[in-house]
């Protein structure tokens, strides 16, 4: 091979580093700030006890094919009758990851003619899935609900006759703000159009039960549901609502549904088990809102920055390089907080992304943001 063929990979690597936007796997360490596992049960007593059991009943390790063919085990089928009545979707789907779902769900649900009207913020796995689907696209500005209304406005003008979809994060997953999910499921329906919520970052933690913030809004047939299982669920996986058909059409279109072999059967007896521990220990949740309320205060008085109300706090840097060095720093006195860095969020709003989960307590909470005052004063800009 010449030196040329690999020299290409090496050069925007290098590129990446002097703009401070390379990526490097480091190991984990240090008090969790950064990691989605909110109601701590990634390590629960209570999973690994689901998985034994699982396994001691015969589960199998694999699910040995494609749910079209051998890989549709009784565990995945019991979960997403499970997941439906908990989430109160007509039908649920199980796929591998969110990723992989919202992959499938947006190069599939929207047909050619149609528009995706998305949120300028939303999650890369969106991006993909609008990136493969036929319809049209345009992103709206952040949260603004004329934004949306203007770009369906615009589309139609132009000629647009199919259904819009709005696809939106109930959570952001970088701001932790919320989506105006009643004016935007309101502006569905005057366009005979589809919701899409991504719920990865609201699942188990916020609204009635921790169905997510779109419970007033389940079970309606032009919302679509994303729960995700590898965050507050503490598994992996992702639980995807919508009516009979859409399943059913995604379950004979989506590629990665279609050509991919089932999650493990293992992965969907402990997603059972998180979705009866969100329904059982209420207190989880309650603690959880406890710790973020008090984030959020102590943010205020220490760093004197607005909180976003929710278990994600975003404290922006703008520059990738001391975006960086504060996180690197950080580290290193044993909190474990990361920087993150375009192409993730827009150009300019390299952040620290703080997550309050249950693997931590108030005194943590307050010390680290002592510290990070101190560090982000001596990382000038
Ligand atoms: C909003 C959002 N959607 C989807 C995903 C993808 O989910 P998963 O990690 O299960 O692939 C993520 C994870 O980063 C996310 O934050």
């Amino acid at each position: 091979m010449s030196v040329d063929a690999l020299d290409r990979y090496e050069k925007t690597l290098a590129g990446l580093m002097r703009k401070g936007r390379r990526r490097m796997l480091a190991p984990t360490g240090g008090i969790d700030f950064t990691s989605n596992d909110y109601l701590a049960l990634a390590d629960s007593p209570r999973l690994k006890a689901a998985m034994t059991a699982a396994i001691e009943r015969g589960v199998p390790v694999g699910a040995g094919g494609s749910r079209l063919l051998r890989g549709n085990h009784a565990e995945h089928e019991a979960l997403e009758a499970e997941a439906a009545a908990f989430f109160r979707a007509e039908r649920v789907l199980f796929f591998g990851s969110g990723y992989a779902a919202n992959a499938a769900l947006f190069s599939v649900l929207p047909q050619r003619g149609d528009l995706i009207v998305h949120d300028a913020l939303i999650h890369a796995s969106a991006h993909e899935g609008i990136a493969a689907s036929k319809a049209d696209a345009l992103a709206a500005r952040h949260n603004d609900v004329d934004a949306f209304a203007d770009a369906i406005g615009r589309w139609r003008h132009a000629g647009g006759r199919g259904h819009p979809w709005i696809a939106v994060e109930s959570l952001y997953s970088m701001d932790g703000d919320r989506a105006p999910l009643t004016a935007l499921a309101a502006l569905a329906d005057r366009h005979d159009g589809f919701l899409v919520i991504d719920e990865a970052h609201a699942t188990g933690v916020h609204g009635a039960g921790g169905r997510g913030l779109s419970t007033a809004l389940e079970g309606r047939e032009n919302i679509v549901t994303l729960h995700t299982c590898g965050k507050a669920l503490g598994v992996s996986g992702a639980l995807l609502g919508a009516s009979r058909v859409l399943c059913d059409y995604i379950v004979n279109r989506a590629r990665g549904f279609i050509y991919s072999t089932a999650p493990s059967p293992l992965t969907a007896a402990a997603v059972r088990e998180a979705l009866k521990i969100v329904a059982d220990e209420p207190d989880r949740r309650a603690d959880l809102d406890g710790l973020s309320r008090f984030a959020n205060e102590a943010l205020a008085t220490t760093l004197g920055m607005e909180g976003s109300g929710s278990q994600i706090l975003p404290v922006m840097i703008g520059d990738n390089a001391r975006a960086l060095r504060i996180a690197a720093r950080m580290q290193a006195e044993g909190f474990d907080l990361r920087a993150i860095r375009p192409p993730t969020v827009p150009e300019g709003t390299a952040r620290l992304r703080i997550a309050i989960t249950l693997n931590v307590g108030r005194t943590a909470i307050a010390g680290m943001l002592d510290r990070l005052k101190a560090v982000m004063a001596e990382e000038r800009p």
